[in-house]
């Protein structure tokens, strides 16, 4: 166990490893992470060696692959052949959505403020398939348990929701929600992208079927990188939704090619798609390593912490409303408010350089390791003055 100064050290070094936080407060991972000097690193070198070029370096990718499988295993308490190397979070979605076995009229369960990937999926899935979409009525925004208890049927058959919704980053309890899949024999799929790298988790132990991720927010990857988790129990169940060669196993011998009877691979590799995002994969493999050294429990208590300032100071000026939830089991690394005139704050909070967003009416602020006090009391000293103005010009709440 490391004492705390040590860790707040690591974090500081961590910090360093990104050079946008020299120029800009950025507050937006839960959009697009930045990179660290090592994924910039990772990318170059591989764009030197291909540029000069000196031996065959096609296969390179499958070793790298085995590592991220291993890694991710590990960071979601998985059996590394039951992770795939994915593209995006969509991909281990659709494997969800056109891979189980589900039949016409199967009742498919959806929050009704779902991220539009799941959406989309299961709404392609079930004008193909014949499934039927259910909305589950949120309350005050947040997944209502009792309202899925009271949705589901004898047709429920699969529950997808985010872990973190990305809007307000309500954190739903997978433990609770995995009971109930449980109990009702649902299919369990989660997709994690807005947990993933910030909440611990073992999706082995809270029984979920297929956790799917893209690494482009929170772990700090290039958009197009991603991974999914398929149990050894569903890979069981799943047909494939598409097939690669690379979905068989060659050995990674290449000289006879002509063999159209070799078995698929008896892993979740056997979903993932055709050669590699070589450059990706690299980049991901060097993000990682920040995340296996400070440790994703670490992680989030370092946000939490930075989050709990701004929270504080949030509630301590009237002029301002916190619109995320901070109970323990929801509360996240994305902390979002509102206040009147919102539109306007993000206008000038962009214009002084802290990058975030606005999501359905508040300001959504995405707190990650290189964030530090001094980022936190800039935004402060922000919105202190963006309140005093309004509350002078007579806009007070
Ligand atoms: C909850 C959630 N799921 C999925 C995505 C993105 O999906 P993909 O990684 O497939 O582009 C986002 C954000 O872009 C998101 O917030």
């Amino acid at each position: 166990m490391k004492s705390k100064s040590e860790i707040e050290k690591k974090f500081q070094a961590a910090r360093r490893l990104f050079p946008h936080t020299k120029k800009v407060t950025y507050f937006n991972a839960a959009s697009y992470g930045p990179f660290s000097t090592l994924v910039q690193r990772a990318i170059e070198d591989n764009v030197k060696l291909r540029l000069h070029v000196t031996r065959d370096d096609s296969h390179d990718a499958f070793e790298t692959a085995d590592q991220l499988r291993s890694t991710f295993a590990k960071f979601i308490g998985a059996r590394m052949k039951e992770v795939g190397v994915g593209l995006n979070t969509t991909m281990g979605l659709n494997i969800a959505a056109f891979g189980l076995p589900l039949k016409k009229g199967d009742e498919i369960l959806l929050s009704d403020v779902e991220f539009p990937a799941a959406v989309y999926t299961w709404r392609a899935a079930a004008e193909t398939r014949g499934l039927k979409l259910k909305m589950v009525p949120s309350t005050d925004r947040k997944f209502d348990i009792e309202k899925l208890n009271q949705a589901i049927t004898k047709k429920s058959r699969v529950l997808c929701i985010s872990y973190v919704q990305f809007f307000n980053g309500y954190k739903n309890d997978l433990k609770v929600l995995a009971e109930i899949c449980k109990k009702h024999n649902l299919y369990f799929v989660v997709d994690g992208i807005q947990g993933m790298g910030v909440e611990p988790i073992n999706v082995r132990k809270l029984g979920i079927d297929i956790f799917s991720s893209g690494c482009q927010k929170w772990m700090l990857s290039p958009q197009g990188c991603g991974f999914f988790y398929l149990s050894e129990k569903i890979q069981k169940q799943l047909s494939p939704p598409f097939m690669s060669w690379l979905g068989v196993d060659w050995k990674v011998q290449f000289t006879d090619l002509f063999r159209f009877d070799l078995p698929y691979f008896e892993s979740a590799r056997k979903y993932e798609m055709g050669y590699y995002v070589v450059q990706n994969l690299l980049a991901m493999k060097a993000s990682a390593t920040i995340f296996s050294d400070l440790g994703i429990g670490n992680i989030k208590k370092h946000n939490y912490e930075l989050i709990d300032r701004l929270a504080d100071y949030i509630s301590g000026n009237k002029f301002y409303r916190i619109t995320s939830s901070m109970e323990p089991r929801h509360r996240s690394s994305i902390f979002t408010f509102t206040c009147p005139g919102y539109k306007e704050l993000h206008r000038m909070l962009l214009k002084e350089r802290v990058i975030l967003v606005q999501r359905e009416g508040s300001i959504r602020v995405s707190v990650h390791l290189y964030n530090n006090q001094a980022d936190v009391d800039r935004l402060i000293g922000l919105l202190e003055s963006f309140s005093a103005k309004s509350k002078a010009a007579g806009g007070a709440a």
